[in-house]
């Protein structure tokens, strides 16, 4: 399969990224209005990056650099998961956080999110703590930690 292309996101991705929120994050799709405030770089501690697949659109991640990063978003399109695009995104993420002085990554996931938590245990993250009913429905979160690398 062709290799997936990772790079800065730009205006024209920010349709395929709001519908791919509302696909991965039902219950807290971010608007049209926040994706473009945060792709526009307006926030500063904030970075979308796009992954491309043959050209075309086919995931993202957002991450917010401060002391540590965090993951806030990582999600590839339904029919093209499990073919490493998501591993490329986070390499880009390990590479914002190193840059921006960060040796830690942090994030959020829904005890229930089997997929994700299967990606990120491949990848290296560890449970800091749970968070009791942090999502709207009440699903507790699991704080995971990994160590900022260059190629995870
Ligand atoms: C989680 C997600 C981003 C993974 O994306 P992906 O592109 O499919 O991930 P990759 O192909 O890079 O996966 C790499 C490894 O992660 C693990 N993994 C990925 N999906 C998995 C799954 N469904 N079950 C178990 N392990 C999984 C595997 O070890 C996989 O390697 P393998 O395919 O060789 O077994 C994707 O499932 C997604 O978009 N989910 C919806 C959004 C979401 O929940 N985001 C996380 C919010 S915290």
């Amino acid at each position: 399969m062709t290799s997936s292309v990772v790079r800065a996101a730009v205006a024209a991705d920010v349709p395929s990224i709001v519908d791919l929120e509302a696909e991965a994050f039902p219950l807290d799709p971010w608007s049209t209005n926040l994706v473009a405030e945060g792709v526009s770089g307006s926030l500063p501690t904030v970075s979308y990056v796009v992954a491309d697949l043959a050209g075309a659109f086919a995931g993202y991640a957002v991450v917010s650099v401060v002391d540590v990063a965090e993951l806030q978003r990582i999600a590839v399109l339904p029919t093209l998961r499990r073919s490493g695009i998501a591993t490329a995104l986070l390499a880009a993420v390990h590479a914002q956080a190193a840059e921006g002085g960060a040796n830690q990554v942090l994030l959020e996931v829904r005890e229930d999110n089997i997929e994700a938590r299967g990606f990120y245990e491949r990848h290296g993250f560890t449970e800091l703590g749970k968070r009791a009913r942090y999502y709207r429905d009440g699903t507790t979160a699991l704080v995971l930690t990994a160590p900022v690398t260059m190629v995870p």
